[in-house]
């Protein structure tokens, strides 16, 4: 059996709390893909070599995972590398509605293989969201507690301070 998840996200840019998802999944899985979604018009703060980038700094040490991108649909992706399991973060019920509209859409259009499992992020990053990250450092606020340095010192750069 296939001991393998996809974890996809936008990661504009990877936070704590993807960082804790990221974790806890390379405990239980032989291999979690992280999949970078390369969407040109969702127009992002970090391109998709830049979120990349990141991401591999904050997984370095952990053997099983694995950063890629994808373009299109993800059960595409998925198929490709025969992978049957997409993982999500879920932090409050806010996001329910939207993750199982898309586990249901995923399950549904790959004719029932592809199944999406969810982990509730840790209580101290049920609050955290890298659009939040992002518009604190637009205001150049400390995003120090939100993201490890090496994103916090993108971030900086990016928005000029
Ligand atoms: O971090 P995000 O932006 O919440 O991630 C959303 C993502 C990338 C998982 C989702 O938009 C996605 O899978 N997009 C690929 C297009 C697709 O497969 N759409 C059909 C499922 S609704």
């Amino acid at each position: 059996m296939n001991r393998a998840i996809i974890y996809p996200g936008s990661f504009d840019p990877v936070t704590y709390g993807h960082i804790d998802i990221i974790k806890r999944a390379a405990k239980n899985y032989d291999t979690v893909y992280v999949s970078v979604l390369d969407n040109n018009k969702k127009s992002p703060l970090f391109t998709v070599e830049e979120r990349v980038k990141m991401l591999k700094d904050v997984t370095k040490d952990y053997d099983n995972v694995v950063i890629e991108t994808f373009r299109g649909l993800l059960i595409d992706y998925a198929r490709e590398k025969d992978v049957h399991v997409v993982l999500r973060g879920l932090r409050a019920l806010t996001d329910f509605e939207y993750e199982l509209h898309m586990a249901q859409t995923n399950y549904l259009i790959s004719g029932g293989w592809l199944e999406t499992v969810f982990l509730s992020t840790d209580l101290e990053y049920s609050y955290l969201s890298s659009t939040t990250v992002r518009e604190i450092a637009s205001f150049h606020g400390d995003v120090s507690k939100f993201v490890p340095e090496c994103v916090a010192e993108s971030l900086y750069k990016k928005f000029g301070y």
